[in-house]
């Protein structure tokens, strides 16, 4: 039945594909196009050979510029026939070289770079200061209204030449502009009659590096830290400079170095030098450095005796250290502090509050126009608590009381990173604060660099959440791009799975969720499949077969994860530590709060946290519409069930079938989907690169492995309390519970 499935499936795909080829030609022969049929073999040939045969160690990620077909590069020679980027700076250099390496590689032969306009299909790019021509287009008041980081990409006529023009008021917006274009280009888009404006909806956009100092990440799967610190300020890894293109290619504008569980170290003089070095490299592009600060760094390092935020010695401390930093690094971003959190220090040490301690901090960098991005992941231990609502007490009361350089910086939901969770309700709760949602690229809970995610549908779901902070329509993207409150400052934050991999990242695919973060946090708005698709052709392939399978496979992907590891609003079933496999039973945390059992409380009733009137009452903290849909078991969504709802076992869902029986189906589905992509991408083997190819069929054996497990864990862990038999369609499970119990699967 299933083979007959795919057979089917494959049948419809190809008439697509030729539907779409015979639009190509369509189009092609609007260029006046038409390859003698020997020609097009052989770029058929070339094309095929091209992409099986080159070996492809994904270290050139989204930007790799490979040749497209003869007739592509025909069509987009007649308007990049030279390349015109006149000025001396860094920015302005690494301008030209981007667009030289991508026009050249992407066309084929090399495109010349020229010091004027002499002929059609000059590419012009620039600032009204760096460049005569642009200047004379006096487009100024357009460019400013687009911002310092914006841009604008036009057709246009130059001394009679018919020109593109990539123009900002900033060198920086100009390289955004450069990178927008080559993507045009890279995802096959027309560059006949362009006019593109463009400016990102929020201000800082920064991945945070959970890195420690001695070479570790923090929740890293794709091998060590790339800030080589044994080796800094003197040896600049050239991997330094592959990073920056590449979050600048997305918008990136801001780098935390090392994690927020953070060293004092990194503020001494000698690290201070070497962090200088790093922000050298990264200042081409666009890029702010941001350091973790340890709260407690006047006693480690300043000798003092007290970290209290309204100790005169404290601040003075603070402030000098902020000046020798800016000192260093005039563009430092500023401080990011994870205070009285998992047993890191704190204002609380000292009966302070978090705006008493961010505000101390923003004093101190705020002459030097820098920022202190203050973390809300805060949870105090108290007795018969919920977790869930710990940060919003703690710190709601605050809204308005943190200083006007300080973002509180909010992860989406309010437990960790889990692979759903409702939105914090923090988010349209503070309207008189700069709140900056933080997201978690790296894959802690969600299978590390082994399992296939596309992250792009979660942060979606969390973007387009309805707070109704002001009625409908009151977005947690317009709580965080400022359309709502207008505050001062915005920004978002992307825990980074970046490491010394050579693919960066661990798993090909886990790319995709720098890209996708990259892109988000430009324009909040842009769809997943839009950014799937983007990635796709410009990482994988441009062939209309794979890329719709795989865009389809991306996009379906995180609700997957979701089958097979915690469906129905379950979270935090993980085993303790790591965080990778199944231990619904986990009960040894030495905090209740970081247990599993605390989180699913399953018992011979049913199961899940009920955060009702009944329970906690932690879904009050959400605004009346959004409480009274989560809070009524008949209109809670599903998806969240078992996150605000004690069910019954017997309880009927929307389907008509009981709890159980659907929780089990839920994980069945999670398992079938991994196999059905597991033969899916078989079916594209010689239409990948074999060396990207193999390396994702053998991490997909490992999820399907995986799926298998915590499917079968979690189901014969919780039928210990339902007594109920698993849905004929659901497997029996391969091994013993006792067998689960004894061994996690990181282990096997
Ligand atoms: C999670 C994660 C920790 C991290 C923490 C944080 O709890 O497991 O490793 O330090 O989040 O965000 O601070």
């Amino acid at each position: 039945m299933r083979e007959r499935f795919f057979e089917l499936q494959r049948k419809a795909r190809r008439i697509l594909f030729c539907r779409r080829e015979r639009m190509e030609q369509m189009r092609l022969r609007r260029h006046n196009c038409k390859p003698a049929l020997f020609v097009k073999l052989l770029i058929a040939v070339l094309f095929f050979f091209g992409s099986t045969v080159r070996a492809e160690d994904g270290y050139r990620l989204w930007l790799r510029y490979d040749p497209l077909t003869q007739t592509e590069s025909q069509v987009y020679r007649q308007r990049v026939a030279s390349l015109v980027v006149t000025g001396d700076s860094a920015t302005m250099s690494a301008i030209r070289a981007e667009l030289s390496v991508g026009c050249s590689g992407l066309l084929g032969s090399a495109i010349p770079i020229v010091a004027r306009v002499d002929r059609d299909g000059a590419v012009i790019v620039g600032t009204p200061q760096s460049s005569t021509v642009i200047a004379g287009l006096k487009w100024d008041r357009q460019l400013a209204s687009l911002g310092p980081e914006g841009f604008r990409i036009a057709s246009a006529r130059v001394e009679g030449r018919a020109v593109i023009v990539i123009a900002s008021q900033s060198e920086v917006g100009a390289l955004y502009g450069t990178f927008h274009f080559l993507r045009l280009m890279q995802t096959q888009q027309s560059i006949s009659h362009l006019e593109v404006t463009q400016r990102p909806r929020l201000q800082l956009r920064v991945l945070d590096h959970w890195d420690n100092l001695d070479g570790t990440i923090e929740r890293g799967y794709a091998g060590r830290s790339l800030w080589n610190w044994s080796a800094l300020p003197e040896v600049l890894d050239p991997r330094l400079r592959d990073y920056a293109r590449a979050n600048a290619s997305i918008g990136i504008n801001g780098s935390t170095l090392n994690n927020v569980n953070a060293n004092s170290q990194i503020l001494t003089t000698e690290y201070l030098r070497k962090v200088a070095a790093i922000a050298g490299v990264f200042r081409p592009y666009g890029i702010h450095v941001y350091l973790s600060a340890r709260f407690s760094a006047p006693i480690e390092l300043g000798g003092l005796k007290t970290a209290d935020p309204l100790d005169p010695e404290v601040a003075e401390w603070w402030k000098k250290k902020a000046d020798e930093i800016y000192g260093l690094i005039p563009d430092f971003g500023g401080f990011l502090v994870k205070a009285n959190s998992e047993g890191q220090p704190g204002p609380r040490t000292y009966n302070r509050s978090h705006a008493d301690g961010a505000n101390m901090l923003a004093a101190a960098v705020a002459p030097h126009q820098g920022v202190v991005i203050w973390r809300a992941f805060v949870y105090d231990n108290k007795p018969d608590y919920d977790r869930a609502g710990a940060a919003y007490a703690e710190l709601q009361p605050f809204d308005g009381k943190f200083a006007p350089n300080v973002l509180l910086q909010v992860k989406n939901g309010p437990i960790d990173f889990q692979p759903r969770e409702p939105f914090h309700p923090l988010f349209g709760a503070m309207p008189k604060t700069q709140l900056m949602p933080e997201f978690q690229i790296t894959q802690e809970y969600l299978g590390f660099s082994n399992h296939l995610v596309f992250l792009a549908p979660m942060w979606r779901e969390f973007l387009d959440a309805d707070t109704y902070s002001k009625g409908r329509g009151s977005t947690v993207a317009k709580v965080a791009d400022g359309s709502l409150y207008h505050q001062r400052l915005t920004g978002i934050a992307g825990v980074a799975n970046t490491g010394t991999d050579r693919n960066w990242t661990g798993h090909h695919f886990a790319q995709a969720n720098w890209y996708a973060f990259g892109r988000l946090a430009w324009n909040p708005d842009l769809s997943s499949r839009q950014i799937a698709s983007e990635w796709i052709a410009m990482t994988i392939t441009h062939d209309p077969e794979p890329s719709d399978a795989l865009t389809r496979i991306m996009v379906e992907s995180r609700e997957a994860v979701i089958d097979y590891m915690t469906p129905l609003g379950l979270h935090h079933l993980f085993w303790g530590g790591h965080h990778y496999g199944p231990a619904p039973w986990w009960n040894s945390e030495p905090r209740a709060d970081w247990n599993p059992v605390y989180f699913h409380k399953a018992d011979a009733l049913g199961v899940g946290f009920d955060r009702t009137a009944t329970g906690g009452n932690t879904v009050a903290q959400y605004h009346a519409p959004v409480r009274a849909r989560f809070e009524n078991l008949n209109s809670c969504p599903e998806e969240f069930l078992l996150w605000f709802h004690h069910v019954r076992w017997d309880h009927r869902l929307k389907s008509g079938r009981t709890l159980w029986d659907e929780l089990a189906l839920h994980y069945q589905h999670g398992v079938d989907w991994v196999r059905a992509t597991r033969k899916e991408w078989a079916a594209l083997k010689g239409l990948i690169d074999s060396e990207r190819y193999e390396e994702v069929a053998r991490k997909l054996s490992i999820q399907e492995q995986d799926a298998i497990v915590w499917r079968d864990a979690c189901l014969l862990y919780f039928q210990t309390f339902s007594q109920r038999p698993l849905p004929p369609s659901v497997e029996k499970p391969a091994k013993s519970l006792d067998e689960y119990k004894a061994k996690s699967i990181l282990n096997q």
